[in-house]
């Protein structure tokens, strides 16, 4: 039996690249041996990823992209559909999971300053995969068909009205029609159960790719690279298999315990993984009191609101400063001009700064869950100008920081 296998490797390995590819990124790919929870959510990011696509799947086999028949179906396969239900709100809840592992993943690079030299690539991509995933999920949420999907859809693709001169033919083109109707239903789902998928798959693909070229980052933020042993390789590196595939079984169990149990006990958790109003059948006569996107959009949100119109570009000001809180992440590799990566050797102005903006970030999402009430408002426009001040700051800070002696080797 056992000659039988490795025949059967040698024959494949003769024709495609099997044990190679293993090696190169399994069981001879050296990770410093130091990883610590945050280093948890990658392969928890992959592990949602290959859920929502396989939950779409069986979704998709039921569900109707049609204005007169998408939210009956979505009703017939929670009720009638044999473990519809599981399915549909596996993915529901998935698409929320996906942002905060997202979002704790992010926070980790900027913790342990990942996203500096050589790997800037790695955090490139990863910020197109986080605006494809925007994308992914705005698209998602138009297609169950309720008050919350039409509405949210209408304000969300009026925005790009607003764009200077290209504004309105933009937004009709998007949608198809002069309001969110059946065309932009249509289209949405192809987007969502197809094209972006697609993009999203092959841009994790690049992202890891990157990660492997150079090599992961760590906690201690060193270069594991720099201290090999006689035999090449690093001697603060373990192969990621067995070593880090057996401790990420460990993280997939307990988030999988989560993940059900919000599943089994409360998918729609109180409204925020899925909105009441949503569970109202799409009517374009009837506008819905509080209309606001899901959790994971209302950081933005909250900025959008704060922002006055100004003469000459009128509601387009909002919608530029909105975008600059996403466009600006981009730049992060370059906006922190420090050598020294993890928090763990940096200055306190450093770790207050960041503390402040993972503090903005979530004050600005609650601001804009909440009805934009003048004081709200108020408020929303300070945390947005804090908002931006964390990456000011972190410029003029990190030039001539005072941080501490960069163990050589791991701790
Ligand atoms: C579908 C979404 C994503 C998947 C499946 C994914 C997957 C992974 C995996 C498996 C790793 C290696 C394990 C780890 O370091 O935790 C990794 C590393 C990394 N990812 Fe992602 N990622 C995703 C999104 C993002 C996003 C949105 C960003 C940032 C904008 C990002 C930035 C990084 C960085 C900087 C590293 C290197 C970390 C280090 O070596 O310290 N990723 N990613």
């Amino acid at each position: 039996m056992g000659t039988r296998t490795s025949n059967l490797a040698n024959w494949i390995d003769a024709r495609f690249p099997m044990t190679k590819m293993w090696e190169e990124h399994l069981s001879k790919y050296y990770a410093p041996r130091n990883f610590n929870f945050w280093y948890f959510f990658g392969s928890l990011a992959l592990l949602v990823l290959v859920l929502q696509i396989i939950t779409g799947i069986f979704l998709t086999m039921h569900y109707k992209p049609d204005g007169e028949r998408a939210f009956a179906s979505v009703e017939y396969i929670m009720r009638d559909v044999p473990w519809g239900w599981l399915m549909r709100y596996m993915h529901s809840t998935g698409s929320s999971m996906f942002f905060i592992v997202v979002y704790l993943h992010m926070f980790r690079a900027l913790m342990y300053g990942s996203y500096k030299r050589p790997r800037e690539l790695i955090w490139l991509f990863g910020m197109v995969i986080y605006v494809c995933l925007m994308a992914e999920a705005f698209m998602g949420y138009l297609l169950p068909w309720g008050q919350m999907s039409y509405w949210g859809a209408q304000v969300i693709i009026n925005l790009f009205d607003t764009v200077p001169i290209i504004g309105p033919d933009l937004s009709l083109w998007i949608r198809g029609d002069y309001v969110v109707a059946d065309a932009t239903l249509n289209r949405f789902f192809a987007l969502h159960v197809a094209a972006v998928p697609l993009v999203l798959l092959g841009l994790v693909v690049m992202h890891i790719l990157a990660l492997h070229e150079v090599g992961s980052n760590n906690p201690d933020g060193i270069e594991i690279k720099k201290h090999k042993g006689a035999d090449g390789i690093p001697v603060d590196g373990i192969p990621f298999h067995p070593y880090y595939t057996v401790k990420d079984l460990v993280g997939v169990g307990v988030f999988l315990i989560i993940f059900m149990a919000i599943v089994f006990y409360a998918p729609e958790l109180g409204g925020l993984f899925l909105e009441h109003d949503n569970f109202v059948p799409a009517n374009p006569l009837v506008t819905p009191e509080h209309i606001k996107p899901v959790w994971y959009f209302t950081p933005y949100y909250a900025i959008l609101r704060a922002i006055p119109p100004i003469p000459l570009v009128d509601q387009f000001s909002g919608v530029f400063v909105m975008g600059a809180a996403i466009v600006v992440l981009f730049f992060l590799p370059w906006i922190d001009r420090n050598e020294v990566r993890s928090v763990r050797y940096r200055s306190t102005a450093f770790k207050l700064n960041l503390a402040m903006f993972a503090i903005t970030f979530v004050v600005l999402a609650y601001l804009g869950m909440s009805p934009a009430e003048p004081v709200l408002v108020l408020l929303a426009q300070l945390f947005t100008a804090l908002y931006f001040l964390f990456f000011i700051f972190l410029y003029i800070i990190s030039k001539n920081e005072t941080t501490k002696p960069v163990p050589d080797r791991v701790t």
